[in-house]
């Protein structure tokens, strides 16, 4: 096997100072009942990464996932015709490296966030759920660090855009804001692009992979819906209005986190294919899609006043807000019991012959 460079560079480690207040809860008999089933849920449905995945699979390392060339970015630009096999092998290699490597790096915001929201949120049901999820994100990073370190063998450095919001988002010291940031706005967008890899990738490793992350990211976004719908109504309307206005900074910036600049750049490829790229047809769809999840939840909590509509309107994503978000969630836990029960077949045909 070719032996690659696996790590681009980047700094170890990263520290934010927060000044967020530890909140105790003594009234341990006030749980809600929506969310007490959540928890009861997530605990359940906890899986092992080394068990539930078959990480015997080979897994091609100059070409891994398995999406489409017709998604790639650069597919049909002047640069990709002027490829050779062996430039496109590197083209499809990088993009998957970098696109997996920031949802790594976003689950380890994630995990960082949970055990926050452990500390900071004021009710104990929430802590419950919450424990249940810094677990589901620790496996998170696990699975996905596994994939790139065993299989892709190419790990590219946070994105300066995620490193950003994920520096407000832990920063904050409000504890809705930490959810906000994190359960609705970076785990929405993350929900949609995982969906792209489950539905079109054709490598099986990142398929199923894809599919249980969403699984449990179902639960993790509702945990988000509940907890703010009960709260924000609470706050006054310029306490709203604020929250709205971080939604709208957030959205645009979170459209410029998936240009891939970083790979092009790789690549040796000019700043005019980046700017081509930046503006082609297929990035526009592909960054509104993204937008698919945040849409409807952002208005499912309240947080629906003119600013944000406005802006939705502006970027073109506003008719999401009409999509059925439960059904969406139930399509999620199908598509990974479906795998599961594929798995179960294939083990007892396995076993059958032996
Ligand atoms: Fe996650
Ligand atoms: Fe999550």
């Amino acid at each position: 096997m070719t032996t690659f460079e696996v790590a681009l560079g980047g700094p170890t480690d990263w520290g934010i100072d927060t000044s967020a207040t530890t909140v105790f809860d003594f009234d341990y008999k006030g749980g809600r009942d929506q969310l007490l089933r959540l928890y009861d849920k997530g605990t359940r449905r906890q899986w092992i990464g080394s068990d539930r995945l078959d990480w015997s699979l080979d897994v091609d390392p100059e070409g891994p996932v398995g999406m489409p060339d017709e998604l790639h970015p650069l597919f049909g630009t002047p640069w990709w015709d002027k490829m050779t096999d062996k430039e496109r092998v590197e083209a499809r290699r990088h993009l998957e490296a970098w696109r997996f490597s920031q949802f790594m790096h976003g689950e380890q915001g994630a995990l960082i966030c949970t055990a926050k929201i452990v500390q900071t949120v004021p009710d104990v049901d929430s802590k419950f759920y919450a424990a249940t999820q810094v677990i589901d994100e620790a496996r998170h990073v696990e699975v996905y660090s596994r994939y790139l370190y065993d299989k892709v063998q190419l790990v590219y450095p946070l994105n300066k855009n995620l490193e950003s919001l994920l520096n407000d988002v832990i920063q904050d010291s409000r504890w809705d804001m930490t959810y906000l940031g994190m359960q609705v706005l970076i785990e929405g967008l993350a929900l949609a692009a995982f969906g792209l890899i489950r539905n079109a990738a054709t490598e099986p490793l990142a398929k199923a992979l894809n599919a249980y992350v969403m699984q449990d990211e179902a639960r993790h976004v509702t945990f988000g819906r509940i907890a703010l719908r009960d709260y924000y109504p609470q706050l006054t309307q310029a306490e709203r209005d604020e929250r709205e206005e971080f939604c709208v900074d957030a959205c645009y910036r979170m459209r410029d986190r998936f240009l891939g600049e970083e790979v092009w750049e790789r690549l040796g490829l000019p700043q005019e294919a980046s700017d081509y790229v930046e503006h082609s047809d297929l990035l526009r769809s592909f960054r509104n899609y993204l937008f698919t999840r945040i849409v409807p939840i952002i208005k499912d909590i309240g947080l629906w006043g003119p600013r944000i509509t406005k802006a939705f309107t502006d970027m073109g994503v506003i008719e999401y807000a009409e999509s059925d978000l439960d059904a969406e969630m139930a399509n999620d836990e199908m598509a990974a019991e479906e795998l599961d029960k594929k798995r179960m077949r294939h083990i007892e045909e396995v076993a059958s012959q032996a």
